[in-house]
């Protein structure tokens, strides 16, 4: 039996391990290990936990970043890991689309109480990324968390009866970090992968393409001018002459005590060949984006490309002829041209060095000011849900937390492909790789 092999190896390992030198000890591992009969079962174990120490598991790639805070606590934190050193940091970029976030038509009045601003905590020496963990705060104005009352009667739409139930614990406590005032910290660390991403000529860039169902569709054209058009507009379209019908849509939902959701496309350009992987599922990039799209509150769709309308049409239909064209034999798609690009810019996990594309559906804002009905958890009666200061309509916001979502995951996977301790290093790769593709 393999297992009493095993045990009988680490008895006498250990007995002579407590008797040895210093010396004796530091090798006996590798000793007692070497009597113990091959088992793929214990050889597969080991791999996945080196595996799992070297990659950290289960974090998708190198570059990498979690949250921390609560809606009404003292702030809500980025904690960035794995950004390459030399990467020059402007703060000012943060916190425009800190304050993108906080704007468009229909949000509730928290947004007049805050005023975001990010502060660099750590991982920085005379503003240039140094390789160290980067930890970005953003404080809540609203800070009042201790003096406020628990909620016993829970909105349908939200977290609050499923959190209550899985943590034994008050509601308060879930949706204060369920909510969405989180995003800020999202937010920020997009905001921050962008500033690597523009060394490598990658931009992304979102809009609303819907709003409760009324579609306007995105005006073609340039990025510079399609990003004036939305910054002129109030709900983050491609139309700002539409706004009005969108207002008005609001308005009128907002006096019925409801609420709206929408759309948002994003599209990245600049995109090399190769970001992700088709070799294993958790490296595909396709399935990176929507995850961390799909972690957004309240976004309930996500598609790439075609999306859905792919599994309406046939295949000359929805898949994109390959071209080449020798003088774009420099640029990041390499002279291979697709006159379309319905497969949004990935094939097989991996980027196609199209723009890559994708959509998100929102659903509407949960707590509404006419109440769904719900259950008093202290008393078990029927009663309506409980009501708290509330968006109408959060899609323009949503857009900008999408966007930036997208950018930290396209730049996490240019790290994986191009990674290296410093952008000096990367952009090196980066080149070197460009040379090597264009000799095939
Ligand atoms: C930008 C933005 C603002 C939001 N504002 C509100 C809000 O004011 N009130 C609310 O009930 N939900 C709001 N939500 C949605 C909730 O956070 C979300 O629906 C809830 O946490 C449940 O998560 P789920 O919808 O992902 O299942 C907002 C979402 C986003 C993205």
């Amino acid at each position: 039996m393999p297992w009493e092999r095993v045990g009988a190896a680490c008895r006498m390992g250990y007995a002579r391990w407590a008797k040895g030198s210093a010396h004796e000890r530091r090798v006996f591992c590798f000793r007692y290990f070497y009597q113990i009969p091959p088992n793929p079962g214990l050889l597969l174990l080991a791999a996945v936990l080196i595996d799992g120490w070297i990659h950290r598991w289960p974090a998708f790639g190198m570059l990498r970043y979690w949250t921390a805070g609560e809606s009404h606590g003292k702030g809500i934190l980025a904690l960035i890991d794995g950004f390459p050193a030399g990467v020059e940091v402007d703060t000012g970029l943060i916190d425009a689309e800190l304050r993108r976030r906080q704007g468009g038509y229909g949000r509730g009045g928290r947004q007049r109480i805050e005023a975001d601003r990010v502060e660099l905590l750590s991982g920085t020496w005379h503003n240039k990324t140094v390789g160290s963990p980067i930890a970005l705060w953003v404080a809540n104005r609203d800070y009042k968390l201790e003096g406020l009352d628990d909620v016993d009667r829970p909105r349908p739409g939200h977290g609050d009866l499923s959190g209550a139930m899985k943590y034994l614990a008050p509601i308060r406590a879930i949706l204060e970090r369920a909510s969405a005032r989180e995003t800020a910290a999202r937010v920020a660390a997009g905001a921050l992968a962008k500033q690597l991403l523009v060394h490598f000529g990658i931009t992304a860039f979102g809009y609303v393409t819907e709003v409760g169902g009324v579609r306007i569709d995105p005006r073609p054209g340039g990025l510079a001018g399609q990003r004036a058009l939305r910054d002129r507009s109030e709900l983050y379209t491609l139309d700002p002459g539409r706004d009005g019908e969108l207002k008005a849509l609001i308005d009128r939902c907002r006096k019925e005590g409801d609420t709206l959701g929408g759309v948002i496309e994003v599209r990245v350009e600049g995109v090399p060949f190769g970001l992700g992987s088709h070799a294993q599922w958790d490296r595909k990039l396709d399935g990176r984006l929507a995850q961390s799209v799909m972690a957004v509150q309240a976004i309930k769709g996500v598609e790439i490309g075609l999306g859905f309308e792919a599994a309406r049409r046939k295949g000359s239909q929805v898949h994109d002829p390959i071209h080449y064209d020798p003088t774009q034999r420099d640029r990041p798609n390499l002279g291979f041209t697709r006159p379309t690009n319905h497969a949004g810019g990935l094939e097989a996990g991996m980027s196609n060095a199209q723009p890559i594309v994708l959509r998100a559906a929102m659903k509407p804002i949960s707590t509404l000011a006419k109440p769904l009905e719900s259950i008093n958890l202290r008393t078990k009666q029927p009663e309506a849900a409980a009501y708290e200061r509330s968006d109408v309509c959060a899609v323009a916001a949503a857009s900008v937390i999408v966007e930036n979502v997208v950018a930290f995951e396209v730049a996490s996977a240019l790290v994986d492909k191009f990674g290296g301790d410093s952008l000096e290093e990367m952009k090196a790769r980066w080149e070197l790789y460009q040379r090597l593709a264009t000799a095939r």
